[in-house]
């Protein structure tokens, strides 16, 4: 992780949060690399849950929320963590996630010191609207972006003519309170959401349930994830959510371990039920072709961080390889295998030459590809060190422009991942690198 951390730094991906003050702990920064990879996330999420199905649509919705929300949701009342401290090094823990043995003897599990007794900690943050400080002005910033999905379910049957079974996705900011924010971005106290809510008839849910785990694991097999760090984690009886009738987490292999990185749930009628004592408004379904008909949907949940994503993506894309190009057999490099659509630069044009004219060819045909792809332009350098350099950043195709792209047109394409070089005339150029986008396949 640290290698990864500190990659992150240097090539512009994550900053640490107000780093010249010290820092802010549980908040990072996006860099110029790091919101690009960041969109190219969202973006294929957002492909594939809305552009690839007929029954999902999309909603932005505001992070404050009437309060009462947070009280129908269940946050107010059970979103919490067991808390301790140590009294002696002043640590403060997670009551779930120190030995047992610990727990029991009250021992800190740092310094051997005394913990106080287990107490619970709302991980919401409290705030206050408009000038006055007082009970009535109180509001929260969003623990989950799901609740923003379920009080405009009636909104968007209505405005987009919705029949269930049909989805609402959104991408958005959530904000918790986090006791322990170590592991780089794994656990944050602003962090971003992906999340998408089936609703369903009830009795249909299990199935339902079932048919998203698959769609949900076929997802990072498309994206190039490496599967054998990838597993599924069911929740047992004592990790369920209070929403939850059932809940499977898929887990990745990080290099702390085995962790969350997105969750499916089903939340059978909980929220639709609560928002309906709470706002007193029916949310039942009312079947079109049998008025007759009439249900709180029951919801199925695919849940899964774009910034926990992010990292996953930054471990799984990371490796280190002994190469033995220019013959040089103890040249090592380290580069980052996104897959082509996710890269921050698709394709980097390098002229071989600042002189003789090779340096204006080659902004000239990356002005032809920007148009389609997210380009990069070095002539800083040996070209090794330049191949090098766009490696580490993940760029997935390198353009050089040598004495013979003046000559004929041609251009010399080399593949990040088997370091192979063709060459491709210059016209062909932007149709060839479409088509290795689309068939790539990661072999290492
Ligand atoms: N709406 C359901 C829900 O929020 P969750 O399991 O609490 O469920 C879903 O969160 C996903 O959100 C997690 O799998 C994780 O990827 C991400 N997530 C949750 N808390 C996070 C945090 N503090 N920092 C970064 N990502 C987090």
């Amino acid at each position: 992780m640290e290698k990864i951390t500190s990659l992150a730094k240097r090539r512009g991906f994550v900053f640490q949060s107000s780093e010249i003050y010290g820092g802010q702990n549980g908040a990072w920064d996006y860099g110029p690399m790091g919101v690009e990879l960041k969109n190219r996330i969202a973006q294929a999420w957002w492909k594939e849950m809305t552009q690839l199905h007929d029954d999902i649509v999309g909603l932005d919705a505001a992070i404050l929320m009437h309060p009462r929300t947070w009280e129908a949701s269940g946050h107010v009342e059970n979103f919490t963590d067991p808390l301790v401290d140590c009294k002696k090094c002043k640590s403060r823990f997670r009551a779930d996630q120190i030995p047992e043995e610990n727990l029991a003897a009250k021992k800190c599990p740092d310094c051997g010191g005394e913990l106080t007794d287990t107490r619970k900690f709302n991980l919401m943050f409290k705030t206050h609207i408009g000038p006055a400080e007082d009970s009535a002005s109180i509001i929260y910033l969003r623990p989950e972006t799901a609740q923003g999905i379920y009080v405009n379910y009636k909104n968007i049957i209505q405005s987009n003519r919705m029949k269930i079974p049909f989805g609402i996705a959104q991408i958005g900011k959530a904000f918790r309170n986090e006791i322990v924010t170590k592991n780089f971005i794994f656990r944050t106290c602003e962090f971003e959401q992906m999340e998408m809510q089936f609703f369903v008839k009830p009795g249909t849910d299990e199935e339902w349930f079932g048919e998203w785990r698959k769609r949900r694991w076929a997802y990072y097999e498309k994206l190039g994830v490496k599967m054998d760090h990838l597993r599924w984690h069911q929740h047992g009886p004592g990790e369920l959510a209070h929403y939850a009738k059932d809940a499977y987490d898929i887990e990745y292999l990080f290099p702390m371990g085995w962790r969350e990185l997105e969750g499916v749930h089903n939340r059978s009628d909980y929220d639709l039920g609560r928002h309906t004592q709470y706002s007193g408004k029916d949310l039942q379904y009312i079947d079109q072709d049998n008025s007759a008909e009439r249900y709180i949907p029951y919801i199925i949940e695919t849940s899964a961080g774009l910034t926990r994503n992010l990292l996953m993506i930054l471990c799984d894309a990371y490796d280190e390889e002994q190469v033995a190009d220019k013959g040089n057999d103890d040249d090592w490099r380290t580069v980052l295998r996104f897959h082509p659509s996710l890269a921050p630069v698709t394709v980097a044009v390098l002229p071989l030459m600042k002189k003789d004219g090779l340096a204006e060819l080659a902004q000239d045909i990356r002005k032809e590809l920007k148009e389609d792809f997210a380009t990069d332009y070095d002539q800083g350098g040996a070209i090794g060190r330049r191949y090098r350099r766009q490696d580490e950043a993940g760029t997935p195709f390198c353009v050089t422009i040598d004495y013979e792209s003046k000559d004929n047109g041609s251009v010399t394409l080399r593949f990040r991942d088997s370091m192979e070089q063709v060459r491709v005339n210059r016209t062909e150029l932007a149709a060839r690198l479409r088509k290795e986008i689309r068939e790539y396949k990661r072999t290492k």
